[in-house]
């Protein structure tokens, strides 16, 4: 026990403070200012006793004991202020926004690689004049096949060969899906000659679009592609506009650099007719596997419109003349991404699309 009050009065203000030192949440101070300002403190105590003590001492121990008492109170507001500081720092950095932290990127979609294709190809022919021109993915056989003088017995004309169509039709004129985008090229002639049957206008267009064969599904051929036909019909068209043509598309296509050779072929609606092929890209010529070390890519069919094709279209062959071609713009994208497998175009496999 303290021997005098004022010895008492120096040990509440030192347990106070040291108490009040160890509070450190800012709702346990008001337990904190019961304990030692409260009405029951042992401070209060003091006060209460103050009667009781002899006369002379009063004053001494009575200034004494308000001196311990603002003491305290104001430590408890200084206390008071440095927790809810410390607080406000806390949710300060505990909350903190960082307006430097990348945002999460959101997915974009984009152009299918067949069609980033197409419309590459589309590009290239617009500079050189050539319009796109769309016709139908059905058609008839007529279309198809015999107004292009396909002969009757030709093998593509077989059901095994193409998709044919239970729809009412003309018993030698079934319908059917087109095999390929020839057909498009009647179609743009008869339209275009019919504004002007004496006097056609010439013609210079592409024609693109989804063609259908019933075949097995291999790497290397699927029962649906993209075609791009080209044809350019007019007064005075020879092989050398042909060559000259296909061979700036190729170097457009797949860079200046690159050399093309035409190699002799036979398609029914022209005549001569051609295939193209561009030095392979990969090897520069050389041979490698993407060219079967041939050194040469086969890209496209070509030819001279073949007189029967013009007259079939309302172009005399008398007159006129013309060249047309047909390239299948997946075999263009296979040959230039290195893709080995064409089924990997209508797979819908993201891990694919999302390479191009
Ligand atoms: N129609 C042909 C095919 O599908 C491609 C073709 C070859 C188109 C020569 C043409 C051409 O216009 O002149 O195999």
């Amino acid at each position: 026990m303290p021997e005098s009050p004022l010895e008492l009065l120096d040990q509440i203000e030192a347990s106070a403070l040291s108490a009040l030192g160890a509070v450190e949440a800012e709702d346990s101070l008001e337990a904190w200012r019961v304990a030692h300002l409260g009405r029951s403190s042992p401070l209060m105590g003091v006060f209460d006793r103050l009667g009781g003590l002899p006369k002379e001492e009063r004053p001494a121990i009575g200034r004494r004991a308000n001196e311990v008492k603002r003491l305290l109170e104001s430590a408890l507001a200084e206390r008071a202020a440095l927790l809810r500081q410390q607080a406000l720092e806390r949710t300060l950095l505990g909350e903190r926004l960082d307006v430097t932290l990348p945002g999460r990127a959101r997915p974009r979609g984009r152009l299918h690689i067949s069609n980033q294709t197409l419309r590459q190809i589309y590009r290239i022919f617009a500079e050189m004049g050539f319009q796109v021109y769309r016709s139908r993915d059905v058609e008839t056989d007529e279309y198809n096949f015999q107004l292009l003088n396909f002969p009757p017995h030709h093998p593509a004309r077989e059901m095994q060969d193409s998709y044919y169509i239970q729809a009412p039709h003309a018993a030698d004129n079934p319908i059917v899906l087109r095999t390929h985008t020839s057909p498009g090229q009647i179609r743009a002639m008869r339209e275009y000659s019919a504004a002007d049957p004496g006097n056609p206008p010439p013609v210079r267009i592409i024609l693109p679009g989804m063609c259908y064969r019933y075949e097995q599904v291999t790497a290397r051929s699927e029962v649906q592609f993209n075609q791009v036909e080209g044809l350019a019909v007019g007064e005075g068209i020879t092989f050398s506009d042909l060559k000259g043509t296909l061979s700036d598309f190729a170097r457009r296509m797949f860079g200046q650099g690159v050399r093309t050779r035409f190699r002799a072929a036979h398609f029914p609606f022209t005549e001569p007719s051609a295939e193209m092929d561009v030095e392979c890209f990969v090897c520069g010529g050389v041979g490698c596997p993407v060219c079967k070390r041939a050194g040469w890519l086969e890209v496209l069919g070509c030819g001279m419109v073949h007189p029967v094709v013009l007259s079939n279209g309302g172009y005399a062959p008398e007159r006129y003349t013309g060249f047309a071609f047909g390239m299948g713009s997946e075999r263009l994208a296979m040959l230039r991404y290195r893709i080995e497998d064409i089924r990997y175009f209508w797979g819908n496999d993201i891990r694919f699309l999302e390479q191009f």
